[in-house]
């Protein structure tokens, strides 16, 4: 079907001209002024339709949601609000949408209603701006790691190891768990399952990633990972992508500027690349949060926030200064934090948030955390407490981003396999590119949600992905 995409008639360039256009109502005003898009831009195109030249039926089916094609020609706009409109010879409806059932109207809707309509709430002005962005701040991501000489690699999805260590993994089986084949010892008997043994859905590429750096030097993977935590906050997902780089010979600086280096790309790109989406959805969350109490509210604006990150490095410090820092905190003196704070715990989300929202208004990347709370394959310090772990965390999210420089030395990861009851056998290949060739190497995982969320400013992390999976819920 030949047409004009919308955002090729916004501007002047084709006045004059006859234009065909396809694209869903968004509203019809005075039986003459039809607002359409085709999702080739966020704004909407204006169609003005001869009234008393069409078929009344025809009017009655330009409601909110209806499919249509129109033939007409450009002209500059006599109203305000738009450069150029429509005037519509011929137009034909190519599918209704009953007003009576159809649920997205043109009014405010609760992210909680359009969460249940997801497969229509692409539909709307605020999904059609956060997915365009979804698009751009991937297509950044690619293009960062591009030319910053990296090579993708698809590491498996299915896989039997548990690299995070948390055993929050979903099985993998074709086994009919009506009837699942029993071993002597009365176990399931995995010989007869699939791939011969257990295996899950990954946690995370970075096992297979740091193969691929031990020969490639830079690589990223940029997948899905799933994890069954049944942790239902508005910053996790059963199912979500993430972005993954390991590079041979990289110390935890380097993966620090590495982090830092990629944040400040790619959200560059998109203010460079979206501004009237990241303006649209500026005052979207101004409007939201006129309803909030003051020291809810955001102390600046989303493109203020994703500039102020852009212009700014990061503050670094331990673990162990940001226990100090909590400590002498004022909600801390006043037993205002529910967890407690002393080394060794794993922080809360409450304790992230005091020191990048209250303490240092800014990303914080916090090093050095005690071994204990973090994955086996971190690089031990020298104090033997701490391993060179990083995690990157920012305003109204908390943790955005967790890497470190990896245990390379084979003796120490031996140790490590113990303490952490992961049998040697298991991670035999992990084992092997410590025995041949080890170097030093770090890399980190990107939440690319959670990327979203910081750059469109939403606040719920289910109206970041498409169709999200949560604890009881995988509809669509
Ligand atoms: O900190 P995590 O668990 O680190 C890893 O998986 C490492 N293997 C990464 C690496 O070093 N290559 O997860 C990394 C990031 C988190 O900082 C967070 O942004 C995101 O992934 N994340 C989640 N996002 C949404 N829902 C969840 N359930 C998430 N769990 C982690
Ligand atoms: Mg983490």
């Amino acid at each position: 079907m030949k047409r004009h995409a919308i955002s090729e008639l916004l501007d002047a360039t084709l006045v004059g001209q006859n234009v065909t256009v396809c694209g869903w109502v968004r509203t019809f005003r005075n039986n003459q002024f039809l607002s359409v898009n085709d999702g080739s831009s966020l704004e909407n195109l204006q169609l003005v339709i001869d009234r008393e030249g069409t078929d009344e039926v025809l009017l009655k089916r330009l409601t909110t949601g209806a499919a249509i094609r129109a033939k007409g020609t450009l002209v500059e706009s006599q109203g305000s609000g738009q450069a150029t409109e429509v005037d519509v010879k011929v137009i034909e409806v190519l599918g209704d949408a009953d007003p009576e059932v159809y649920p997205i109207q043109m009014k405010r809707h609760t992210m909680e209603f359009l969460r249940e309509k997801a497969h229509l709430r692409f539909r709307t002005s605020t999904f059609n701006a956060v997915f365009r962005l979804r698009h751009g701040l991937q297509y950044a991501i690619h293009e960062y790691f591009d030319q910053a000489g990296f090579y993708m690699l698809h590491t498996p999805i299915i896989t039997g190891s548990d690299a995070e260590g948390a055993g929050e993994m979903f099985q993998v089986t074709t086994l009919d768990l009506n009837q699942v084949p029993k071993n002597e010892e009365g176990q399931v008997d995995h010989g007869a399952d699939f791939f011969g043994k257990p295996s899950n859905l990954t946690v995370s590429g970075q096992l297979e990633a740091e193969l691929g750096a031990m020969a490639l030097g830079k690589v990223y993977t940029f997948g899905p990972t799933f994890r069954a935590e049944n942790s239902n906050t508005s910053r996790h997902l059963a199912e979500f992508w993430m972005i993954e780089p390991e590079v041979a010979f990289n110390d935890l600086t380097d993966n620090m500027d590495l982090a830092e280096d990629c944040l400040r790309f790619v959200l560059t790109k998109v203010l460079e690349r979206f501004p009237s989406e990241l303006e649209f959805l500026a005052k979207r969350e101004s409007d939201t949060e006129k309803q909030l109490p003051a020291d809810q509210r955001n102390e600046m604006g989303l493109i203020e926030r994703l500039r102020f990150v852009t212009e700014n490095p990061c503050v670094r410090i331990t673990y162990t200064e940001a226990i100090d820092l909590l400590r002498n905190s004022k909600p801390f003196k006043k037993n205002k934090f529910k967890y407690p704070v002393e080394w060794g715990i794993d922080l809360q989300s409450e304790h992230e948030r005091w020191l990048v929202e209250k303490k240092f208004k800014q990303p914080v990347i916090l090093t050095d955390y005690p071994a204990e709370i973090k994955a086996f394959y971190m690089r031990s310090n020298d104090d033997g407490k701490t391993v060179a772990a990083m995690d990157v965390l920012v305003p109204g999210i908390g943790e955005l981003i967790g890497g470190s420089q990896r245990e390379e030395r084979l003796d120490v990861l031996k140790e490590k396999c113990a303490a952490f009851d992961i049998p040697e056998d298991h991670v035999w290949w992990y084992m092997d590119t410590r025995r041949f060739g080890t170097a030093p190497h770090a890399g980190f995982g990107l939440g690319f949600e959670r990327l979203v969320m910081f750059a469109t400013g939403m606040t719920n992390i289910r109206d970041v992905i498409p169709f999200p999976r949560t604890p009881q819920n995988a509809e669509f």
